[in-house]
């Protein structure tokens, strides 16, 4: 069966995969993680720029943290960056700066998680792990027909898999991936362009559309924020959250949790006197922004302020920029699309 898939991976390479070919375990590692929440078509551009700055395991670890979530700017998931970081680190003082090759290694490393230690160890090690992330999770449940497809169910078939062509280990983790991208898809797959079509199981049975078996997960619950944008002449108050939370190390204005129904304008001028020390009178709503976390999804009410009065009380690290520093700070990316439209547009920089 693996005989079969990769002679379908290796005539079908994706070149849009900037790293297939890569050898470097540093490459590698950081491109897993980059594709760990991102299409792989999206991380391509970012996984350029950043091997471009952070060229090997060194220079990262070297790296202050605010230039490397600079250069994930627009990805998510910051925690992933932060963590990548501290990886670097930790293979620099204990490794002696070369990426583990083990499994039980690699997991020790921040934010690698089964998929990235085994993505590293078959891509970059050559060793027979398994990687199964979303789209080889659709293929082998359906080539096995797995009802349920536990992670040990999914390990098992992985395994088997792997088993029938030890000499390529990477390439058939990647080939799983890329037919569940391009073939097998969730809805509608192209069973008539698959290379294992004749030994699917759920293809021969009919239960296709049943597998896997979707969670059921109850719709995230709403999370109703307001924010200010505090002008103080022709400076911005910006704030920059603290390390270990959502979001962590990256900049944004003051702002306050509203309980679903509260007005924001009064709700912010009394956060901005009591948990900031200005005095500010709040103005019109620029706009409301939405975005979706894994947990929950964000209303952020965004108003114009002004400054009065007070100097800043708030704990967090803050600063008052002008139009043309907003580059050098890292936004999350739903604000960012603000930032560039209403207070620093980049041609005005
Ligand atoms: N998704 C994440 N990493 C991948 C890889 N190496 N090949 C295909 N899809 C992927």
């Amino acid at each position: 069966m693996a005989v079969a898939l990769l002679k379908w991976f290796d005539t079908r390479q994706r070149d849009d995969i900037a790293w297939r070919g890569e050898r470097d375990p540093y490459a590698i590692l950081v491109a897993e993680v980059m594709a760990q929440q991102t299409r792989v078509e999206t991380a391509a551009p970012y996984h350029r720029r950043f091997m471009g700055r952070f060229p090997d395991v060194w220079t990262l670890a070297d790296a202050e943290e605010d230039e490397v979530l600079g250069l994930w700017e627009g990805l998510g998931y910051y925690a992933r960056a932060r963590n990548l970081r501290r990886a670097a680190r930790r293979v620099v003082s204990e490794y002696g700066g070369r990426i583990p090759r083990a499994v039980s290694e690699l997991r020790t490393l921040p934010g690698v998680g089964p998929y990235t230690a085994g993505a590293v160890a078959s891509v970059a090690f050559g060793l027979p792990e398994p990687a199964v992330d979303g789209n080889a999770r659709r293929v082998l449940s359906r080539l096995g027909d797995l009802e349920t497809a536990s992670p040990s169910d999914l390990d098992r078939a992985a395994r088997a898999l792997l088993a029938t062509v030890p000499e390529r280990p990477g390439d058939v983790n990647q080939a799983l991936m890329d037919l569940g991208s391009a073939v097998c898809t969730p809805r509608r797959p192209r069973c008539g362009a698959c290379p294992l079509s004749s030994r699917c199981l759920a293809l021969r049975r009919g239960t296709i559309g049943e597998r896997p078996p979707r969670s059921r997960r109850a719709r995230s619950p709403e999370r109703v924020e307001a924010a200010a944008v505090v002008r103080r002449g022709r400076r911005v108050l910006v704030l920059r959250r603290p390390s270990d939370g959502l979001l962590g190390g990256l900049w944004d204005f003051p702002s306050v949790r509203l309980p679903s129904p509260t007005p924001p304008a009064p709700a912010l001028t009394r956060v901005l006197r009591e948990g900031f020390g200005l005095d500010c009178s709040v103005g019109e709503e620029i706009r409301v922004l939405r975005h979706a976390f894994s947990h929950f999804r964000l209303r952020l009410t965004v108003h114009q302020a002004r400054w009065r009065s007070g100097e800043v009380t708030n704990p967090r690290p803050h600063r008052w920029i002008g139009r043309g520093e907003f580059g050098d700070l890292a936004f999350p990316a739903y604000l960012r699309r603000l930032v560039d439209e209403e207070i620093s547009p980049r041609n005005a920089r």
